[in-house]
């Protein structure tokens, strides 16, 4: 069979997992440990925007700080063209850094304000010790016009205080872009933004992907968002994934009941009263056994009591293309539970 880019997976999440170890201190017992990802697994293709869904706390950050090995995993495993990418140490580390860039949620935080925007998007090039000084700044020059800050002499000397928010995700993006990377992670990098500028960002992001091929994982809690710019998407709740497929389908036929809860949240225009079309979450959370069952299962307004509470659904596919996590569509029960999946943090 004749294989094509887009059917490549360029990334390969297998049943990855990240506790956080609780601390204790001097006058404190140990803490809570807290599963931040329990178990996922899941492919993206080639030149493909991959959209990681959840609300706050469900996990998304800590992904992608796997995926660029800013962190190890506690277990699983994570490859980038079928390479390993836990453990990867000197030179290929660096090797990887250059082809795996990732950017952050606050452009206040991210920029470091005693850096012009030269030193700023310049310095991957000198670390990777590529081009001389005025090969260095037309690769500058070139990439500021590519995310919109033009003309880019305008821009070159300037500091981030003298930058709007727009224009200091624009400079994060240069950053990200001036190595060439083949996979971005752009971690909600719009939550700082009006709507209006989000969707500039949302553009530049889009166009990275058609002009240069630039395959992405978009970290959003937002669905509009996500429908906007996404080919696929994957929904996690707690650290763990409830529903996989094309946007489209999901948002528009969601099928699993935590997706469906976070389309009734989503505020319907011109609707004083809302609506809400699944009615799936429950107003007050119900009773359950530890560390087993759905993760869903407390809040879950349309669980079935003899199965929810007591075993926990594996991704099974549907035949739409989608996977879905609920015994309600069908799905088998995990095979093994090794993790508990109750201590992220409340609904
Ligand atoms: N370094 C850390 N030490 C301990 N717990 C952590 C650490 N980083 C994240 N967590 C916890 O792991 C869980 C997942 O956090 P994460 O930041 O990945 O969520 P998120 O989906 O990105 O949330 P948000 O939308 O608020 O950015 C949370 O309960 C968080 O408190
Ligand atoms: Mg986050």
């Amino acid at each position: 069979m004749k294989t094509t880019d887009e059917n490549k997976p360029i990334l390969q999440i297998r049943n990855v997992s990240k506790i956080y170890r609780g601390k204790g201190n001097l006058f404190r017992s140990p803490g809570k440990d807290v599963v931040a990802l329990n178990r996922i697994s899941l492919d993206i293709f080639k030149g493909e925007i991959f959209g990681l869904v959840g609300e706050s706390g469900s996990g998304k950050t800590t992904a992608g700080r796997l995926v660029v090995s800013l962190e190890e995993t506690t277990s699983g495993r994570i490859f980038m063209e079928n390479r390993e990418v836990t453990g990867l140490k000197g030179r290929s580390l660096k090797a990887f850094r250059r082809k795996v860039q990732m950017i952050f949620q606050d452009p206040y935080q991210s920029l470091n304000p005693q850096r012009s925007v030269y030193d700023t998007v310049s310095e991957p090039l000198k670390i990777h010790r590529m081009g001389n000084a005025s090969e260095r700044k037309a690769k500058v020059k070139e990439i500021l016009k590519a995310v919109g800050l033009s003309p880019p002499d305008d821009f070159l000397f300037r500091y981030p205080h003298r930058l709007s928010g727009g224009q200091r995700q624009r400079v994060a993006i240069a950053r990200a872009m001036v190595l060439n990377p083949e996979f971005v992670i752009a971690d909600e990098p719009t939550s700082m933004l009006d709507a209006s500028i989000s969707a500039q960002i949302f553009n530049i992001l889009l166009a990275m992907r058609k002009d240069l091929g630039v395959t992405q994982m978009f970290i959003t809690h937002s669905l509009a968002a996500a429908r906007y710019i996404c080919d696929r998407i994957a929904v996690i709740y707690r650290g763990n994934l409830m529903e996989l497929g094309p946007a489209e389908a999901v948002i528009q036929n969601p099928r699993h009941p935590y997706t469906q809860a976070l389309i009734d949240a989503v505020p319907k225009f011109g609707h004083a009263k809302e609506a809400k079309l699944y009615g799936t979450l429950l107003a007050k959370r119900r009773e359950a056994g530890k560390d087993k069952g759905c993760i869903f299962y407390p809040v879950c307004a349309v669980a079935d009591d003899a199965i929810c509470p007591r075993k926990k659904p594996g991704l099974t596919p549907l035949d739409d293309g989608r996977m879905v996590a609920c015994f309600r569509e069908g799905s088998d029960p995990e095979q093994t539970s090794f993790l508990p999946h109750v201590s992220n943090k409340g609904v």
